[in-house]
């Protein structure tokens, strides 16, 4: 990559506060995320990196075995080994989503009766875990939160799988949506004003609370239901204003995407799909990373050569291993085709390399990570993904 685009994403980590890491699943955001931290507290900054799923051997390597919902400060002593010393601090949480919607009953309710009531309803499970949005609601509000608190040069978020890009950003006012929703209000409103009404409960058999809520009989789940939403309705204008606060907050300078893709074409089309969402609301988008490149470690000239040229090197070879000529023929046969194949990987990527760089405004950097071996799940590992994007 040219050192411009390099210095791209060095002003990324130096000058935001926020940079969310975003693309389809398994392309390398949490990886990724750990990378854009690592190089922020190289640089001697005070971050947060606040994850979802961290695989658990770098979550290992990182001496972070049992991250929770609060942050954790991560031991960089080990990257010495590979050289680095980094000069801030890296501080990692894993976004544990039901906790932190806890958290937030726990803040909001006015007074210790209600947020027993709601926090003890029997629906307040199924609430804050299966509620269309609960869960991307509590994590906006945690990154608000860490915002908010001054404490952190940068905060980075990892995010779940999602071909929508905006379904983080839309989580709050989703939430606040749904509670609001007619299914709800009507409940409310029935068992508030009209006492007892068991046979309307049934005419709304189909709607997707109730039936997800079929363990319950029809007058319990009503009373249930409206002691829960008399004392939870009003955090709901909260939950709107955070919800505009946090859009703020995400669509504001203080916030760039990153966006992280492959080369294989088809999630590449899904991440330039969700570059145009993030674009259309107004999100910045601070760079793209290509992960998993076939780097172009061999020439045609390579597999262009006789096959006895390849096995007579290979006799060359000061190996243990003692080969007969059949042998030695055959591995020189499956190198060839193997160098070919490697050969016609690297040039498919490169194509959706420049392809992706075609489609993207100008002025967005495009870094690629190659294919590594083996997993990214050792200090030196993401030291070598660093070193890719930052140089
Ligand atoms: N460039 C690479 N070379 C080899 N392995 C890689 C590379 N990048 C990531 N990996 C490995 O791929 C796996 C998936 O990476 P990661 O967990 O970062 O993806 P993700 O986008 O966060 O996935 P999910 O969508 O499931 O959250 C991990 O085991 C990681 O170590
Ligand atoms: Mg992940």
């Amino acid at each position: 990559m040219s050192s411009e685009r390099r210095e791209d994403f060095l002003e990324l980590v130096r000058q935001r506060d926020i940079v969310v890491c975003a693309g389809s699943g398994g392309v390398g955001k949490t990886t990724t995320s750990a990378v854009l931290g690592l190089q922020a507290a190289v640089e001697g900054q005070r971050v947060l990196v606040m994850t979802i799923d961290p695989a658990r051997r770098l979550a290992n390597s990182l001496g972070a075995e049992s991250l929770d919902n609060e942050p954790t400060q991560l031991d960089l002593e080990g990257f010495s080994e590979v050289g680095v010393r980094p000069d801030g601090e890296l501080w990692a949480m894993m976004l544990d989503m039901k906790a932190s919607f806890d958290d937030l009953v726990e803040q909001r309710a006015p007074d210790e009766e209600t947020r027993q009531k709601i926090l003890n309803n029997r629906l307040y499970e199924y609430f804050s875990t299966s509620l269309a949005g609960t869960q991307e609601y509590a994590a906006a509000e945690r990154l608000y939160e860490a915002h908010s608190s001054g404490d952190w040069d940068l905060i980075v978020l990892d995010t779940p799988p999602t071909t929508h890009a905006l379904d983080f950003l839309e989580a709050p006012s989703r939430l606040a949506n749904a509670v609001e929703s007619k299914a709800f209000q009507w409940i409310y409103e029935k068992e508030l004003f009209q006492g007892e009404s068991g046979l309307g409960l049934f005419s709304m058999g189909s709607s997707y609370v109730l039936k997800t809520l079929g363990k319950f009989t029809g007058t319990e789940l009503l009373q249930e239901l409206s002691v829960f939403l008399q004392h939870f309705s009003p955090m709901f204008q909260g939950f709107r204003d955070r919800a505009r606060q946090v859009r703020d907050l995400l669509t504001g300078p203080e916030c760039t995407f990153v966006v992280v893709t492959s080369p294989d074409p088809h999630t590449r089309e899904e991440s330039t799909h969700f570059y145009d969402e993030l674009g259309s609301e107004r999100v910045a988008v601070g760079g793209f990373i290509v992960n998993r490149v076939h780097p172009r470690w061999v020439d045609q000239s390579e597999f262009d050569r006789p096959v006895e040229d390849i096995a007579a090197a290979i006799a060359d070879l000061d190996v243990d291993v003692e080969l007969d000529d059949s042998e030695r023929t055959q591995l020189a046969e499956r190198l060839r085709s193997n160098a070919a194949s490697f050969y016609v990987l690297a040039r498919k990527d490169a194509r959706s390399v420049e392809q992706l760089r075609a489609e993207l405004s100008r002025d967005i950097p495009v870094a690629t990570v190659p294919f590594f071996s083996q997993d990214i799940h050792s200090l030196t590992g993401l030291d070598r993904v660093r070193r890719e994007i930052f140089g």
